[in-house]
């Protein structure tokens, strides 16, 4: 399972106060005297949203659902480790600057010029046609054969999954969903109150036997599965891809007990090699989802995704999303469709592949250099994502005020599970920082697990703290 650690990094490994900023910057004041500059929690207090809820007047008035929405510890730190002197490992921000701005903005300013007026109209809620059809062309590259009519265009691909989990889920019902997974994913199923559990992945992806076992252990508690949500490709957080060899078998699995496939997919053309793997839709049209996005392959700020559906279950995706938004952004779809027909989108993308697996390489390299032994991580071939596991009795959420005081962030992984396990892992980004910001950030956080991993032999473990699950998904942790 992903989470095993023994020998340095080489184990194939299974995945299952006052913040000092260094010599040069001022003390930052944290917890319980929140500054709106810099509102952060220290080990063992309160984050300020819980304790300003208590005060809330409204508390009464809220819907049941909304005890799962808590806010993400990392959204609270990240005034501070977005200050330039933390080299910021926690977030999933794409590196923009290799997009073309200039020809960009002509583009835009062109697209107004000449159809302004539809741009800047309300349009449906499927999404603008000539966009759709572009998008069955997008998803041709791995291997998917789909109509622009089952195509349901949404603000990013978190919308979509929320769309899913609101047609879908009941309070209770059960979601299937790899453990560690998407945030954002685990923020939309404790929305709706469905209750997850996790299915155990190794470097090849999830384990057909353990997701055989899972649906046997609900199935025994009398309860019934909605769907199983995966990340096939470069997983978020865990950084791994479901080996080609296990796809037909999931399906399947899943055919076999009635529960459907939520195939959420953004990383899937960011492979460093320029490979891509058949996505799961392209052999079970009736019984997957498919989710994509242009966030990862082109600007995540127009906030353009979209879901694959069966016919019938595009219907309610349909009505779900005029629910929600009445249509998603004209304007933004139409740059998306007018970049694609008018820029090289795929070159685009080798660009962003290469940019990639520059930064992943350079932290591999630091991973092996600096790492204390007892620490393993995966080996991503593509995506944005490394998962750490760190040495028994070390605790990822109760050392990153620490890690943020020597100048180093990251995403500790309980916020990756719903069922607070997650404790010894975290989630490392090469996406953002340069690889020299890269190299310089794991040679600090392996200094602070250095310093954990003594004070542990020394005092033992320190206390763990309570989490709290799934948080809300913010840009800072997507
Ligand atoms: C696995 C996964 N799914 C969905 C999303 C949401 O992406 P979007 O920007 O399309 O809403 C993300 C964002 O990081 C992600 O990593």
């Amino acid at each position: 399972m992903i989470g095993g650690c023994d020998e340095r990094g080489k184990a194939r490994a299974t995945i299952g106060t006052t913040v000092t900023l260094g010599r040069d910057n001022p003390p930052v004041t944290t917890g319980s005297q929140p500054t709106s500059e810099c509102p952060v929690t220290a080990p063992g207090q309160q984050p300020a949203t819980q304790g300003a809820r208590s005060l809330d007047p409204h508390l009464r008035r809220y819907a049941a659902r909304t005890a799962g929405m808590t806010a993400s510890e990392i959204r609270a730190l990240f005034a501070v480790a977005s200050r330039p002197e933390v080299v910021s490992l926690a977030g999933g921000m794409p590196y923009l600057a290799a997009l073309p701005l200039d020809s960009l903005s002509a583009e835009i300013g062109n697209l107004i010029a000449t159809d302004g007026l539809v741009a800047l109209q309300y349009g449906s809620a499927h999404g603008v046609p000539e966009l759709r059809e572009q998008i069955c062309e997008v998803m041709a590259l791995e291997g998917i054969s789909a109509h622009p009519d089952d195509v349901v265009v949404t603000v990013g691909s978190q919308m979509a999954l929320d769309m899913v989990t609101r047609i879908f889920c009941d309070p209770g019902d059960v979601v299937l969903a790899e453990g560690p997974s998407y945030v954002g994913a685990l923020g939309s199923f404790a929305a709706y109150q469905a209750q997850v559990v996790h299915v155990a992945m190794d470097d090849d992806g999830l384990i057909p036997a353990a997701l055989r076992e899972a649906l046997a252990a609900v199935a025994a508690r009398g309860q019934r599965v909605k769907f199983l949500y995966t990340i096939p490709n470069f997983h978020n957080p865990a950084g791994v891809t479901l080996a080609v060899s296990r796809r037909a078998e999931v399906l399947e699995i899943c055919r076999q007990h009635g529960v459907l496939v939520v195939e959420d997919n953004p990383y899937g053309l960011l492979g460093f090699d320029g490979q891509t793997y058949p996505a799961l839709r392209s052999s079970d049209p009736d019984n997957v989802v498919y989710l994509g996005s242009f966030s990862k392959t082109f600007a995540a700020g127009l906030r353009v995704g979209w879901a694959l559906a069966p016919h019938a279950v595009r219907e309610k995706l349909v009505l779900a999303a005029e629910s929600a938004t009445l249509c998603p952004p004209t304007l933004n779809q139409l740059v998306v469709s007018r970049y694609l027909s008018t820029h090289d989108w795929k070159g685009q993308i080798k660009t962003y592949r290469e940019a990639y697996r520059e930064r992943r390489d350079a932290m591999l390299s630091a991973l092996e250099q600096h790492m204390p032994a007892g620490c393993t991580w995966t080996r991503p071939d593509g995506g944005f994502y490394v998962w750490l596991t760190v040495p028994e009795g070390i605790d990822t959420k109760a050392m990153l005020p620490r890690a943020v005081t020597q100048r180093v962030a990251y995403a500790s992984g309980t916020g990756f599970y719903a069922d607070r396990l997650g404790s010894r892992q975290m989630r490392l980004s090469f996406c953002y920082p340069t690889p020299e910001r890269i190299k310089e950030g794991v040679r600090r956080l392996a200094n602070v697990l250095e310093g954990e991993i003594q004070l542990h032999a020394t005092f033992g473990s320190t206390p763990r703290r309570e989490v709290s699950g799934p948080q809300a998904p913010s840009p800072d942790t997507a």
